[in-house]
């Protein structure tokens, strides 16, 4: 997963920030998938790395997530934004693991529990279970 961030992060568009960030999510399948952050001119419209490798993760078939990485430059963790904490929540659980990275390895893992404490998830919606 490690090295599928690291390959995201190097094609990651940001041509404003200069802050290039990869992910890589591991689904309940098994499978893993990757993407980067996309900027654009129109800074609001740009997305960030966790999003695009959910998305790709949709866009095959899978709905759980069970593991992320997520990496960027620096010594310092990249945590995730908060609209990406929710959109991780909507598929993965509490108990899912983040692992924050830099190019160098692994700085620290925390559980989606921890970055999105008391979370608005699906099964709060009246007859829905959040889940398919
Ligand atoms: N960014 C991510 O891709 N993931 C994060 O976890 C934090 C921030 C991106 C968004 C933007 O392209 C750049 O980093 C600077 O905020």
């Amino acid at each position: 997963m490690i090295d599928r961030a690291r390959q995201a992060m190097a094609r990651a568009h940001a041509p404003y920030s200069r802050f290039q960030v990869g992910a890589c999510v591991r689904a309940a399948s098994g499978a893993l998938y990757s993407g980067c952050n996309v900027e654009n001119a129109s800074y609001p419209e740009g997305w960030c790395a966790e999003t695009s490798a959910l998305a790709a993760m949709v866009g095959a078939g899978d709905r759980e997530l069970v593991e992320v990485v997520v990496m960027a430059p620096g010594e310092s963790p990249c945590s995730p934004c908060g609209g990406c904490r929710q959109r991780l929540r909507e598929l993965g659980s509490a108990a899912t693991r983040v692992h924050l990275c830099n190019p160098q390895g692994l700085l620290l893992t925390v559980s989606l529990g921890e970055l999105l404490p008391h979370a608005f998830a699906g099964d709060l919606l009246p007859g829905s279970s959040g889940r398919p």
